[in-house]
């Protein structure tokens, strides 16, 4: 066995010392940069979750609620993390997921965030308005939800038509919002759902915004213009596109086989980030069922609260094929725009290189179930 090579140790940025974006040594360090640098509701914007926000407790809880078993005596000095995912090939199983509202956080903030990715190679599932930017820059996926868009035959070939055109490697459809939800932060706060568009007003001399003209309320019993969208809907997209269409918001086993024989071709379990409806648990817990429920005839991703290496290498272990992520780069946005963003996602793989040489698991294929157990599990 040699002695360890210190000549292969990265060197220092020039700035190490001087430059605030390397005080930030782990994601929630950005959290509170971009706290700091936020407008009060733009943070809440950012932060919140839904009603009482049990979901977004119970998001980081299940991960805590897993510990590792590390396996010993493995040769692991290179550590590959790459995969490929619906033919495209990854350095790292850790993606951007779709977040609207970007501009409360950063000017022009969509095209800041596509341009992080591209620079740090992280696929970035975008809400659009990146067709300002050259193809080769866009290795995307992008987003279509059930706002809306998926209404009638002819919207969806609409929709599909661009991005086909230009490249786009696959389609998110999020299913979970065919309502915006309760979130009493944006309640108190008047928010106004146009400001994602164009950010926060500026506050006048006394502190206060301009009121709002249609702030988000409460007491409005919900209502749709019209009906929101149904498994045929999604059938009717997957057999219309030759992209994969990659369902985000799957909660439970039966929804999971219903996404595969609808011709989806990958789902992300997720909760919204905890941001629509509430009291459904922590995504890691959901994510056992929906990946035996998958039986491997396609990728299950996972999403929310994961914020350190071990909670990737945990989401891996139960079964995921890869992780995304929406606040951790949202708070690098936040705090130092693009550079905070590519440094995000350099620490979120960095630590996830790092654990999973010490768990003793060189390569995704190593990575299974044995690799956890539930913390206080029987002795
Ligand atoms: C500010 C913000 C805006 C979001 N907007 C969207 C959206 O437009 N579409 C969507 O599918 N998910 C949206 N999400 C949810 C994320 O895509 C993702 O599911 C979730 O935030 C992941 O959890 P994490 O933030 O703990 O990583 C948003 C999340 C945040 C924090």
């Amino acid at each position: 066995m040699k002695a360890q090579d210190s000549t292969r140790r990265p060197r220092l940025p020039a700035n190490y010392y001087d430059d605030p974006l390397y005080e930030c040594v782990r994601v929630m360090d950005f959290a509170e940069k971009a706290k700091a640098k936020l407008d009060p509701i733009a943070w809440d914007y950012l932060e919140q979750g839904s009603e009482d926000e049990s979901s977004l407790r119970d998001n980081r809880a299940g991960f805590q609620k897993l510990i590792l078993r590390p396996k010993a005596l493995v040769d692991v000095h290179r550590v590959d993390m790459s995969l490929e995912l619906f033919g495209q090939k990854l350095d790292f199983p850790i993606l951007f997921d779709p977040a609207g509202g970007k501009n409360c956080f950063f000017p022009d903030g969509e095209m800041v965030v596509a341009r992080g990715a591209k620079a740090s190679k992280t696929l970035h599932i975008t809400n659009g308005g990146v067709h300002k930017m050259p193809v080769a820059q866009r290795p995307q996926w992008w987003q279509l939800n059930t706002g809306g868009a998926i209404e009638s035959t002819q919207m969806i070939k609409d929709f599909i038509k661009p991005l086909e055109d230009e490249g786009c490697g696959a389609i998110c459809l999020t299913i979970d919002i065919m309502y915006v939800s309760h979130r009493d932060r944006n309640i108190r706060n008047r928010f106004e759902r146009n400001w994602c568009e164009i950010g926060i007003p500026p506050r006048d001399a006394q502190g206060k915004l301009p009121r709002a003209l249609s702030p988000e309320t409460v007491a409005l019993y919900p209502s749709r213009r019209t009906p929101s969208p149904t498994w045929e809907n999604l059938a009717e997209l997957c057999s219309l596109t030759k992209l994969p269409v990659v369902v985000k918001g799957i909660l439970t086993a039966e929804d999971t086989e219903l996404c595969v024989k609808a011709g989806a071709k990958g789902i992300i379990v997720s909760n919204h980030g905890a941001r629509q409806l509430d009291e459904v648990g922590g995504t890691i817990e959901a994510l056992p069922e929906c990946v035996a429920a998958s039986r491997g005839r396609i990728p299950v991703l996972l999403d929310g609260g994961l914020r350190r290496g071990t909670d990737v290498l945990k989401a891996l272990a139960l079964g995921a094929t890869a992780v995304c992520v929406a606040r951790p780069y949202l708070y690098g946005l936040a705090a130092f725009g693009q550079r905070g963003v590519e440094r995000v996602i350099e620490l979120m793989r960095t630590e996830l290189a790092l654990d999973m040489g010490l768990a003793g698991v060189p390569n995704l294929a190593a990575i299974d179930k044995s690799l956890v157990r539930i913390r206080g599990g029987s002795f």
